[in-house]
C-alpha cells in the first residue's frame, strides 16, 4: 500500500485528496519505486485543472526520486536497490511508492541526493533540451542574447546558470525586484521586472535595438505578443508553457511582418520518448550539476498532506526555484 495524492474531478487545489492505494507488482518493462521525494511542477497545475486532459481518477506528479523495490521482466538497466530519479509520463509521483515504465527512469549519481534528484529531473531536462536543442537557424554562440521569462522559477533558475555556462547573455524576466536579483545572482546577465515595467522596451534598450535571437516563453497568453516584438529578424519564439493561459490562434502573417520569425511549441515528452535519448540528456544534466555549473535550489519543501498549499503557492507566484514534496 502507498499514500498517494489523487483527484476524482478537475478543479482547484482542494480537489486533491490523500488516499491509500494498492501499488502492486511491476509488469514487463516496469519498475516499482519507493520515493524519498517528489518534485512539484507547473504542469501538475495544468493536469489538476484539466487544461491538459487525463482520465480520472488521476494520480498527480511527474517527477520523483527514490529506490527501486522491484523490477519487471525485460528491464535491463535497473536493479533492486538502485538509487533512481525520473521525469515521466504517466503522472503519479506524489506518493510513497508507485509502479511505472522503466524507460524514463535513470540511475542517480551518488553525488546527487534524493531531494535534489526529485527537484531537478523535469526542470533540468527541460532546460537541457531548450538551451542545447531548441536553437535558431545557425545555432547559439557565446555572447548571443536570449530572453527567458519567469527566470526566478524552477526551470528559470536552472536556465540562468546553464546559459551562463554556455556563455550566453540571458535576459531574465521575473515578477518582483527580489526575484530579479535572484536571477542575476544565479547567472542572468540582465533582469527585468515585467510587472512594473515594459519588457519589450527594456529588451530593446539592453540589446541596442537589435533584439534577441531566442525567446523562451512559458508564460503564454500574457507575454506572447510582446515576446515576438523582442526578437531580431529570423529569431525563434519558443512557447513552452501557459502559466498565464494558453496562446490561442494567431495570424501567421504577423511572423513575416515582424521579421521572418520562427515559432515552436515543444514539450519535454517528445525529447525523452526513448530510453537512449533520456539517458543522454540526463548524463548532460548530471554533468552540469556534479561539476557545480548548475546548482539546484530547493526553496520550498512540503509534506504530502500539505500539497494543496504547495499548489496555491505555485499558482500565486509565491515561490522561487524548485519545490518538492518530502516523503
Ligand atoms: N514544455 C515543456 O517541456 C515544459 C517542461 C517544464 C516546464 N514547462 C513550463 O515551464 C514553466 C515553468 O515551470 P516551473 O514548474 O519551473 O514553474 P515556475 O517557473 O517555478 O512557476 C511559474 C512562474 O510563472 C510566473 N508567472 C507569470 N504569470 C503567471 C501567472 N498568471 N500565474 C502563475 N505564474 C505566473 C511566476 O513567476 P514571476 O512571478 O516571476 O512572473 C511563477 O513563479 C511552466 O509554464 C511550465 O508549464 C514546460
Amino acid at each position: 500500500m502507498s499514500r498517494a495524492i489523487q483527484i476524482l474531478a478537475f478543479g482547484g487545489p482542494e480537489a486533491m485528496q490523500l488516499v491509500d492505494v494498492d501499488v502492486g507488482q511491476p509488469g514487463p518493462g516496469e519498475v516499482r519505486i519507493r520515493h524519498h521525494a517528489a518534485g512539484l511542477n507547473f504542469i501538475d497545475v495544468y493536469q489538476r485543472t484539466g487544461l491538459y486532459p487525463n482520465a480520472l481518477p488521476l494520480s498527480l506528479g511527474m517527477e520523483g526520486a527514490g529506490l527501486v523495490e522491484a523490477v519487471g521482466e525485460g528491464v535491463e538497466h535497473l536493479s533492486v536497490g538502485d538509487r533512481v530519479a525520473y521525469a515521466s509520463q504517466p503522472p503519479g509521483s506524489y506518493c510513497e511508492a508507485r509502479v511505472m515504465p522503466a524507460k524514463c527512469v535513470v540511475q542517480l549519481p551518488d553525488a546527487i541526493d534524493f531531494e535534489t534528484g526529485a527537484a531537478m529531473m523535469l526542470k533540468g531536462l527541460t532546460v537541457q533540451y531548450l538551451l542545447r536543442s531548441t536553437q535558431p537557424q545557425g545555432g547559439l554562440q557565446p555572447g548571443d542574447f536570449v530572453l527567458f521569462h519567469a527566470a526566478a522559477g524552477g526551470v528559470g533558475l536552472i536556465a540562468c546558470q546553464w546559459a551562463k555556462a554556455m556563455g550566453l547573455n540571458l535576459i531574465g524576466t521575473a515578477g518582483s525586484d527580489e526575484k530579479c536579483q535572484l536571477a542575476l545572482d544565479l547567472g542572468a546577465s540582465h533582469a527585468i521586472n515585467y510587472r512594473s515595467g515594459n519588457f519589450v522596451e527594456q529588451v530593446k534598450a539592453i540589446t541596442g535595438g537589435r533584439g534577441v535571437k531566442v525567446v523562451y516563453d512559458s508564460i503564454g497568453k500574457d507575454t506572447f505578443e510582446g515576446s515576438l516584438d523582442c526578437l531580431s529578424p529570423f529569431g525563434l519564439m519558443v512557447n513552452f508553457g501557459n502559466a498565464s493561459g494558453p496562446v490561442t490562434a494567431f495570424n501567421l502573417g504577423v511572423l513575416g511582418a515582424k521579421g521572418s520569425l520562427y515559432v515552436t511549441r515543444p514539450t519535454l515528452f517528445t525529447h525523452i520518448a526513448t530510453r537512449e535519448r533520456t539517458q543522454a540528456m540526463a548524463d548532460d544534466l548530471f554533468g552540469m550539476v556534479t561539476s557545480g555549473a548548475v546548482r539546484i535550489r530547493i526553496d520550498q519543501r512540503y509534506s504530502l498532506d500539505q500539497v494543496a498549499q504547495a499548489h496555491r503557492d505555485l499558482e500565486a507566484r509565491a515561490t522561487t526555484g524548485c519545490s518538492i514534496l518530502t516523503i
